[in-house]
């Protein structure tokens, strides 16, 4: 095989390298193709383009592939947990046990909120949405810790802890606030989802038992969520760094990206789809008909289908089975699943849906095991958020390490040519 693409164009023929991954992945270097040809290329949403190179996660969107690290995502959800899975994407490798009782005392030394964050949250409106108070409390994070300004002066370890410590506080405290109460404050002795969901579902004063099986969903959750390559929001938090944007700016700009319907918010549109299909008198059928006829209907059924993954999400059929022993462990009844049971059947037997590559993804199930769990649907990106917490981190390490330039595509330019100005008086 060349190790060159050739390039014809204005009559002149050039010579691009040919870069290969360590799964076979090909790509054809363009970096000097502006300066050899002139010519930029244009590929609208990125969807030919190689935006890095990364050592993290590896997805192969034919084959419904997905691993951290080189560890396969099926592997890492049924053995381990979501700290250690979090050490492995942040470091490289999964920690020995004298590492891993390291980083969760790292963790747990940051626990602390400050007060003064409690006071930025308490001053949004009542009825804020739970994402806009995770970003924004997260880029406050930079005004308490100063030191993050300057990369060379501040410890990232240290606000890598502190974040992943207290991301899951921020999130519980806007739920409490939302609810009109008391906040619980982090408990050291209980492991991280227990710890968040003890903030989320206890009573301050109070001692709070956690299901063990409501514990194991959320750690198979966040663990399916801890990273995916290039998407939306690890592509921002990875360019929003490049300008050298210290860590907490970056992951809340990240925060901000996955909050999109299109991204993340996915997971909330589904369960509101769900709803709206059962408040209309849950004919199902009609509605796999307006999807089919979206052109016409304007309907357009959220969790379905996905950018990377050709024939199936492997991340579905993972919290598809944990979505199933959840509802039955926690004898769960819920109209709306039984219409998510409907369409599932639909998308997966319907040639409409078969031929156009539209199963349920990830953000089907995620938002029906969330509901299950008790989680308010306002929520549910919030949790994804905590779960893609250390792919962001991972990310944004790397491209430090590595020492990328500063992300700056360019465009091509479709607007006026030049124009005389005209005196207002004129036009
Ligand atoms: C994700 O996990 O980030 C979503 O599936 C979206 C994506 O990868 O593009």
């Amino acid at each position: 095989m060349s190790n060159t693409a050739e390039l014809s164009v204005d009559g002149k023929t050039y010579q691009f390298p040919i870069v290969e991954g360590s799964e076979q992945e090909k790509a054809i270097d363009i970096s000097n193709l502006r300066d050899q040809t002139g010519y930029v290329t244009l590929d609208k949403g990125y969807k030919n383009t190689g935006a890095t190179q990364s050592a993290i996660t590896f997805l192969d969107g034919e084959q419904g592939i997905l691993r951290y690290r080189g560890y396969s995502i099926e592997d890492l959800a049924a053995k381990a947990n979501f700290l250690g899975v979090a050490y492995l994407l942040i470091y490289g490798e999964l920690p020995n046990q004298q590492q891993y009782q390291e980083f969760e005392k790292s963790i747990q030394s940051h626990s602390q909120v400050k007060e003064g964050m409690q006071t930025i949250l308490n001053g949004f409106p009542q009825d804020t949405h739970p994402m806009i108070e995770l970003s924004s409390l997260v880029n406050a994070l930079s005004a308490f810790y100063p030191d993050s300004y300057n990369e060379k002066a501040g410890d990232t370890e240290e606000h890598v802890a502190r974040l992943l410590a207290q991301l899951p506080t921020i999130a519980a405290w806007s739920y409490k606030k939302a609810k009109g109460q008391a906040t619980v404050q982090p408990n050291n002795n209980l492991d991280y989802c227990s710890n968040f969901l003890s903030m989320m579902f206890g009573q301050a004063g109070e001692e709070y038992k956690v299901d063990p099986v409501v514990a194991e969903a959320l750690n198979t959750l966040l663990i399916l969520h801890a990273d995916h390559e290039q998407n939306c929001s690890t592509s921002t938090v990875r360019l929003v760094g490049s300008s050298q944007a210290n860590l907490y700016a970056s992951i809340s700009a990240g925060i901000n990206a996955l909050w999109g319907p299109l991204h993340g918010g996915a997971n909330q549109e589904v369960i509101e789809m769900l709803e709206d299909i059962k408040a209309d008198g849950g004919d199902v059928a009609k509605y796999v008909d307006m999807a089919k006829n979206a052109k016409q209907t304007g309907f357009r059924l959220f969790g379905f289908g996905h950018r990377v993954y050709k024939n199936f999400d492997p991340r579905a059929k993972i919290i598809k089975k944990a979505a199933d022993d959840v509802l039955s462990k926690l004898g769960v009844n819920d109209p709306v699943l039984e219409i998510a049971k409907g369409l599932e059947e639909a998308a997966l037997n319907d040639d409409y849906f078969v031929s156009r590559k539209l199963y349920p993804n990830v953000d089907f199930y995620s938002g029906i095991i969330y509901r299950a769990l008790g989680i308010p649907t306002n929520m549910f990106t919030v949790l994804f958020a905590i779960g893609r917490l250390p792919g962001w981190i991972a990310q944004w390490k790397e491209m430090r390490a590595t020492k990328e330039p500063i992300g700056r595509p360019r465009q091509i330019y479709v607007g006026s040519t030049l124009r005389d100005f005209k005196a207002l008086a004129d036009r």
